[in-house]
């Protein structure tokens, strides 16, 4: 009997769904894919899930492929239960294997610190960021307890806000600490998550390009409220948070007077805490 060639079919079939699957899921899917474009760092979240699905559509694709194919092609067929064949190696498969796999997962590497290095992609760095984009950086310490954040805002004479707003298209520098057990600050809409721990100063680089309001999570479990622990941030326009934050200042005067100065960690007394 004259066996097809099933490489050359597999092959034919596979290039043709992967040229159909890849500018759908590049093109409708992938804009789709949160957390959308509400900062630099969320566009640039979105841009990279756009590479990674756009490299694995046709990965899948192979597989349901081939997986169709055997099923339909090399299933048995009649009642006798036959072995195939025994495979003892095949050497320009393996080699092909090791080539192609080596090289997707060198170029994916290869991509994501490129990536990061450019401004941390909204994930903390800790005290000393090696991402750091070029600008003047607006300071705001977030400040997680048991169970609410607060903001501080040292450029402003300490401030301390319990709501979030930052000012439209200006480079932010979040710095993230907590007072009790660890946290993790969440700003979804801004592609911002990064770990809140006692003593630490998780540094955060964000630059907010959307007017809108912007979903505030905790995303570490952090005790019997954690879930309570959200929040809604604004995005404003600059003259906006100028007269924000100068409100601010006036009805925390009494607050900021009592607190403890602006630092980037904070030791709190335990016998102060509990009363
Ligand atoms: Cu704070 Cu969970």
């Amino acid at each position: 009997m004259n066996e097809p060639n099933h490489l050359r079919r597999v092959g034919v079939l596979w290039l043709l769904a992967s040229a159909i699957a890849t500018p759908l899921v590049v093109l409708v899917l992938a804009p789709i894919v949160p957390p959308g474009n509400g900062s630099i760092e969320a566009s640039g979240q979105v841009t990279d899930n756009t590479v990674l699905l756009g490299m694995v559509t046709p990965v899948i694709v192979g597989i349901m492929v081939y997986f169709a194919y055997a099923m339909i092609v090399f299933r048995a067929r009649g009642d006798a239960v036959l072995e195939g064949p025994p495979v003892r190696g095949h050497r320009g498969a393996q080699i092909w294997w090791i080539a192609l796999t080596s090289a997707v997962v060198l170029f994916l590497a290869a991509f994501g610190s490129w990536r990061l290095l450019q401004d941390g992609s909204g994930g903390g760095q800790g005290p000393n960021p090696i991402a750091v984009p070029a600008g003047k950086p607006l300071q705001v310490q977030v400040i997680a307890q048991q169970w609410q954040f607060t903001y501080r805002y040292p450029a402003y004479g300490g401030v301390e806000t319990p709501h979030l707003e930052l000012p439209n298209n200006q480079l932010v520098e979040l710095h993230v600490t907590s007072l009790d057990v660890t946290h993790s600050f969440w700003a979804y809409q801004l592609g911002v998550k990064a770990d809140a721990n006692p003593g630490v100063d998780n540094v955060v680089y964000v630059t907010p390009t959307r007017l809108e309001s912007f979903d505030i999570r905790c995303s570490e479990l952090c005790g019997l409220y954690h879930g309570y622990m959200f929040d809604t941030g604004e995005v404003v326009k600059p003259s906006a948070f100028d007269s924000w934050i100068a409100k601010e200042r006036v009805l925390y005067a009494p607050a900021t007077s009592v607190l403890p100065p602006y630092a980037t960690t904070y030791s709190p007394d335990p016998q102060r805490r509990s009363g």
